[in-house]
Order: C-alpha cells, then sequence, then structure tokens
C-alpha cells in the first residue's frame, strides 16, 4: 500500500446517480467507504443509498462544495463535460483523470488513439458532412454502420448502412454532427474484458466475458465466454495495453468483436464500471465495482477469479415484473435498481443465474 492509500472511512465522490453508482456505493459501504455522489437529477437509483448532491455539471459552486466534500472523485457516467473535472480536479484526486476521459467521450480521439497504440478496430473514417459520408463509403466500403462521435449508448446514435440509398440524408438523419463510419464486422461474437489499475500500476483483468446484445442493448452475458485460450488471452492484453496507455487508475470496460479469424478488434471503451461485468458480483472473487473501489482508493486490487460459471440477464423495461418468479429459482441472483417507472429499453435491473456453485 502508498503513501497515497485512502483508508477505509473517507468518502469517494461519484460523478453520476445510475445504476452503476448505486452498485459501487453498496461495494464501497461493505469496505467501510461512504460514497456522496453528484447527479442532476432528484430521485437517481444512487441517491437511495448515499449522500446526494443534485446540480447540473456547470454549478461551479456546487462542484466546489463537493470537492470539499469528498477525499477522491471517481465516476459512473463517462459523458461529465471535462470542464467539470478538470475544476475537480484542481483541489481533489479524480480517478480515472480527465485526459483519459476526453478520450473515451469521442469515438474519433478514441479510435484515433488505439490505432496508434498499435490496438486493431474496424476500419473508420470520420464523418462531418454528408459528402464526408459518402467518401467514406467509397473509402471503408458496406455494409458499416454511422455511428455519432459523442453521447451514443445502448445503440442511440447509430445507423447501419446496408446500401448507398440507405446513407441518403443520413448525417442529417442522425443531427448533421460530428459522426464516425465504420466498416459493419461480421463477429463470431462479441466480448468485453474489464481491467482495473491500481495507484501502484498493478494491473489486473477479469477474464473475458461473452455479451450478447438484443436490439442494440446489452441482454446477456455468458460466463465463460465460448472462446478458446488464444482468443482469451489476446483480449487480456488488448486490455491491458490500453490500460497502461491510457496511464490510467481506475477500471476500464474493453469491449471487442471477435472476428470468424479469431482476430480480436476493440469496438469501444467504457470508462468506468460496465454492464457486462455485473456477474462478478455474484460469480467473482472481488466485484467490479469494489475493484474499482480498491484501484481509486490506492488499496491493492483484489482477485479476480471466477468462482461459478454463471450467466447474467438484463431486465429490461416491463422485464422487472418477473421479479418474484426470478426470486422463486434456485441459484438466481435478483438485482433491482430502485427506478419507480419501467419504460422500454430502460435497464430497470438484472438477474445473475450461477451454474456450478463453488464445491
Ligand atoms: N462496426 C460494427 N459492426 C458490427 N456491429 C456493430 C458495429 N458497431 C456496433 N455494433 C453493434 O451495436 C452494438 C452497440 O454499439 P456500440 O458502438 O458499442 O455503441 P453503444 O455506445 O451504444 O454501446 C455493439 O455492441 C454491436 O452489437
Ligand atoms: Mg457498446
Amino acid at each position: 500500500m502508498s503513501d497515497n492509500t485512502l483508508p477505509p472511512g473517507s468518502t469517494i465522490g461519484i460523478l453520476g446517480g445510475g445504476q452503476l453508482g448505486r452498485m459501487l456505493v453498496l461495494a464501497a459501504a461493505r469496505l467501510g467507504y461512504r460514497c456522496h455522489i453528484f447527479e442532476p437529477q432528484i430521485d437517481c437509483p444512487a441517491s437511495h443509498v448515499a449522500k446526494h448532491t443534485a446540480a447540473n455539471y456547470d454549478d461551479t459552486a456546487a462542484l466546489d462544495a463537493f470537492a470539499k466534500a469528498v477525499d477522491v472523485v471517481t465516476l459512473e457516467f463517462e459523458n461529465v463535460p471535462i470542464a467539470a473535472v478538470e475544476r475537480l480536479a484542481e483541489s481533489v484526486p479524480v480517478r480515472p483523470g480527465a485526459s483519459a476521459l476526453a478520450i473515451a467521450q469521442d469515438r474519433v480521439t478514441e479510435k484515433t488513439f488505439l490505432n496508434q497504440a498499435g490496438i486493431q478496430t474496424a476500419p473508420w473514417a470520420p464523418v462531418e458532412s454528408q459528402s464526408d459520408l459518402d467518401a467514406a463509403i467509397q473509402k471503408i466500403g458496406l455494409p458499416g454502420v454511422l455511428k455519432t462521435a459523442r453521447l451514443g449508448y445502448d445503440g442511440k446514435g447509430q445507423a447501419t448502412v446496408r446500401t448507398v440509398n440507405d446513407a441518403d440524408g443520413l448525417y442529417a438523419k442522425l443531427g448533421s454532427v460530428p459522426c464516425v463510419l465504420e466498416g459493419f464486422v461480421d463477429f463470431a461474437l462479441e466480448i468485453s474484458v474489464i481491467v482495473a489499475r491500481g495507484l501502484d500500476g498493478k494491473i489486473t483483468c477479469f477474464e473475458p466475458v461473452e455479451n450478447i446484445h438484443r436490439d442494440h442493448i446489452l441482454h446477456r452475458t455468458l460466463v465463460p465466454a465460448r472462446i478458446d485460450a488464444s482468443v482469451a488471452q489476446q483480449a487480456n492484453e488488448i486490455a491491458t495495453r490500453t490500460i497502461e496507455a491510457l496511464d490510467y487508475t481506475g477500471l476500464l470496460a474493453v469491449e471487442m468483436f471477435v472476428c470468424r479469424d479469431g482476430r480480436v478488434l476493440v469496438n469501444e471503451m467504457a470508462p468506468r464500471p460496465h454492464n457486462s461485468g455485473h456477474w462478478s458480483i455474484d460469480g467473482a472473487a472481488t466485484c467490479q465495482f469494489e475493484q474499482a473501489v480498491r484501484a481509486i482508493c490506492g488499496l491493492p486490487l483484489g482477485d479476480t477469479t471466477r468462482i461459478s460459471d454463471c450467466e447474467m440477464r438484463n431486465l429490461i423495461g416491463n422485464e422487472v415484473n418477473d421479479w418474484p418468479d426470478i426470486l422463486a429459482q434456485p441459484g438466481a441472483r435478483l438485482h433491482l435498481y430502485g427506478k419507480a417507472e419501467s419504460r422500454p429499453g430502460r435497464k430497470m435491473g438484472h438477474v445473475t443465474v450461477l451454474h456450478n456453485k463453488a464445491q
């Protein structure tokens, strides 16, 4: 442990107050930490379990008071304005920091950074006009996916381009904002690696897990992933190289495509706990949320070993109404996020089914 260790009893500030923040708070509390969230929305999932500053990210007085009230700041939402993060960083450590966050917020800077670090992505080109889009299609070919460079999540801000007709007026349809065109990857499957780097520079990876999407939203995560050892090793190496190149402290999720020829391409990264890591709460020796706490507080990183094969399934929209049946199912572990209102596409909770409990 280093001199910079923040011991249990310290207060962790969290930017964002969704379900990721809520589960981070619960893991931090188990280790004796207090948490204080900063989130504009009043009745958010993390506000039920932590102290809450409900203010906008441009409210400098609220940011300054928050910085005084906490010992370290982290985030559960990557689209926090960089100016807010930089202001906090003047008086309190922010982990991960503003530079890594800025890279992850924009698909152009993210892909440029990855490619410069020698990490492969789908072929891509920046698009800032309809004529850029037409030129990018010539260069990359079809099918492709046009994505807004910023603020996309759960498939929002994306359109598949199958034919040149699909591209007609598409730049305007996505809002006439900076975009990237990516070549469509005919992947065998999608995986992700959750990697953490401590204050001492030590790195741990959770094993790669397999992600199955429905309507562009994560539906199920299978652990272990149905990949061979060489793919798993490539994936862990990519995640390790990424977190090192970012000079990052904290927890990072790296989403990847496994191609049919066994190559692994990075899709995108998230500078925070990730939906595909929820299995680790019930299925690993240390969960991703505790690992994030350990990394940002300068504690030794935990053991990421899987203790049970498992499957995590998101409860999206009305699926949350199945909670009584899930509770009755042996081996099923139910997690609800406390959201009052269910809407189509809204993540309301998840269930992890353990397949083989430790002997
Ligand atoms: N270039 C691509 N080729 C094939 N499928 C893609 C591509 N880009 C995205 N997808 C599909 O859409 C999903 C969501 O895209 P992603 O870039 O991860 O955006 P989000 O920020 O919404 O998670 C991916 O997990 C994948 O299933
Ligand atoms: Mg994604």
